[in-house]
């Protein structure tokens, strides 16, 4: 089976692109879908120095293009960045919720190791900030098992917060306590997104200007500066809702190592799902499926987490960064709380976590997330890191986990600097 590697990635500024009329409540449009994929999609075919000719397939992973933009059939507009080169190319969009871009990595890969391709381009998508909150709820709602959950009224923080719960039972956690361990980890992605220019709330946003870089800062806001959302989780505990969209070129490892001075490959992948509601799940304290992908990619690449030099986890709520920790191995089961409160993960850490900010700082535009943890890893892994840089030097194994839904897609993939 043929290895693959990332020759080429871009991560466009990710924000809320709007300009919102404050007497009508007019929302315009500052930076559009088709606007953010161009720009991903360009910036990363030059990153990767390799003509557009060479492309022989594209994936585009968005999850709810049509609800938050009107515009679905995304896939085919990744032909407009270079319309003479890439007419006629297969062109799809994959949709996995939050995991839509990793799935769209999976697929573009498993098309390199079936032989048909040598060089594919990856986009992954979302303009969310057109919608206002009710419509976004609604929109990320239909990532739920509608029957029980979304058409019942559930949220996407109220999924979380059942974990939330199960965590705080089955370790007999205090309110406090755990309160206090949620905003060590939230504060840790303020920390390391202020440092990220292309951060949603990065430098002179709102977790720099009330410079909320500890747990204490986040706790001693006033109750209406951090409200609860879906008790036991605030708004602090929140991703953010983002624009943005980044891009991976991805080739054939011995194409890479004959064009690249620096190669850094999948190592290993790891894909499963869980049942799609809450309620059909056992164990709502960890993350079993996601342990399972961990398992599924470690073995692949023959690693263990000790072996990890950096990793980017999926914290849509800081519940479940303290869950992807564990599941990642990095702190034992109902341990990640505690090690978040002794500041571990930190850039200094031997493996730190999120070094961009997450999805907590960094933000998430779910299409575009698991693409962006990529992108991310990737300029860390050459030396070249966008934001803060792990401390004990540049990172040569490397992993992503992003989940879609509920927990219930789940993607790991182990990244390896080969040259
Ligand atoms: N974290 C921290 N601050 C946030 C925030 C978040 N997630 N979302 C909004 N804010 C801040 C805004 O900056 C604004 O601050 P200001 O008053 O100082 O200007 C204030 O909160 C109000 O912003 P607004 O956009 O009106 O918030 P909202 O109530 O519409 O949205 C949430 C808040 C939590 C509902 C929204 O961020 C959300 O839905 N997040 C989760 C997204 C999600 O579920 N993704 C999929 C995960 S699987």
């Amino acid at each position: 089976m043929a290895g693959t590697c990332i020759v080429g990635a871009y991560n466009t500024q990710f924000g809320s692109f709007i300009q919102k009329n404050k007497e009508t409540g007019e929302i315009t449009d500052t930076k559009s879908i088709y606007q953010l994929m161009d720009e991903a999609i360009r910036g990363a075919v030059e990153d990767s120095g390799m003509a557009p000719e060479e492309i022989d397939a594209i994936w585009v992973g968005s999850f709810a293009p049509a609800l938050f933009t009107n515009q679905d059939h995304i896939g085919p507009y990744a032909l407009e960045s270079y319309p003479e080169a890439f007419r006629f190319k297969p062109a799809q969009r994959v949709e996995g919720a939050c995991a839509s871009s990793s799935m769209a990595i999976l697929n573009a890969i498993y098309g390199i190791e079936s032989g048909r391709y040598k060089t594919v381009l990856v986009v992954g998508v979302e303009k969310m900030n057109l919608l206002k909150s009710a419509g976004v709820t609604h929109a990320l709602a239909g990532a739920s098992f509608w029957p029980t959950e979304g058409g019942t009224g559930m949220t996407f923080p109220g999924l979380f917060a059942e974990y939330a719960k199960g965590y705080q039972k089955k370790y007999g956690f205090g309110d406090e306590q755990l309160r206090r361990m949620l905003a060590s980890a939230g504060a840790l992605m303020y920390r390391n997104g202020v440092l990220n220019p292309l951060a949603h709330f990065g430098k002179g946003g709102p977790s720099d200007k009330y410079q909320l870089f500890t747990a204490d800062a986040i706790m001693g806001l006033p109750e209406e500066k951090n409200p609860v959302v879906a008790a036991p989780l605030r708004l602090h505990d929140c991703s953010l809702v983002t624009d943005g969209a980044a891009a991976l070129v991805i080739s054939r490892t011995d194409i890479a190592m004959a064009r690249k001075d620096a190669v850094v490959e999948f190592a290993g992948l790891g894909h499963t799902t869980e049942r799609m509601a809450i309620a059909d799940r056992e164990n709502m304290h960890e993350l079993i499926a996601a342990k399972k992908a961990v398992a599924q990619a470690f073995g692949e690449a023959g690693i263990s987490s000790k072996d990890l030099k950096a990793v980017e986890v999926h914290d849509c709520f800081t519940i479940n960064q303290l869950l992807c920790t564990e599941a990642l191995g990095l702190s034992e089961d109902g341990g990640a709380g505690r090690d978040y409160v002794a500041g571990r993960f930190s850039p200094g850490d031997a493996c730190p976590v999120n070094l961009s900010g997450g999805l907590k700082a960094k933000g998430h535009p779910v299409g575009a997330t698991g693409a962006s943890m990529h992108v991310l890893l990737y300029k860390q892994m050459l030396g070249k890191p966008i934001g803060a840089a792990r401390a004990a030097g540049v990172p040569d194994v490397t992993a992503t986990l992003n989940v879609g839904g509920s927990a219930v897609t789940n993607s790991v993939t182990v990244l390896r600097r080969i040259k």
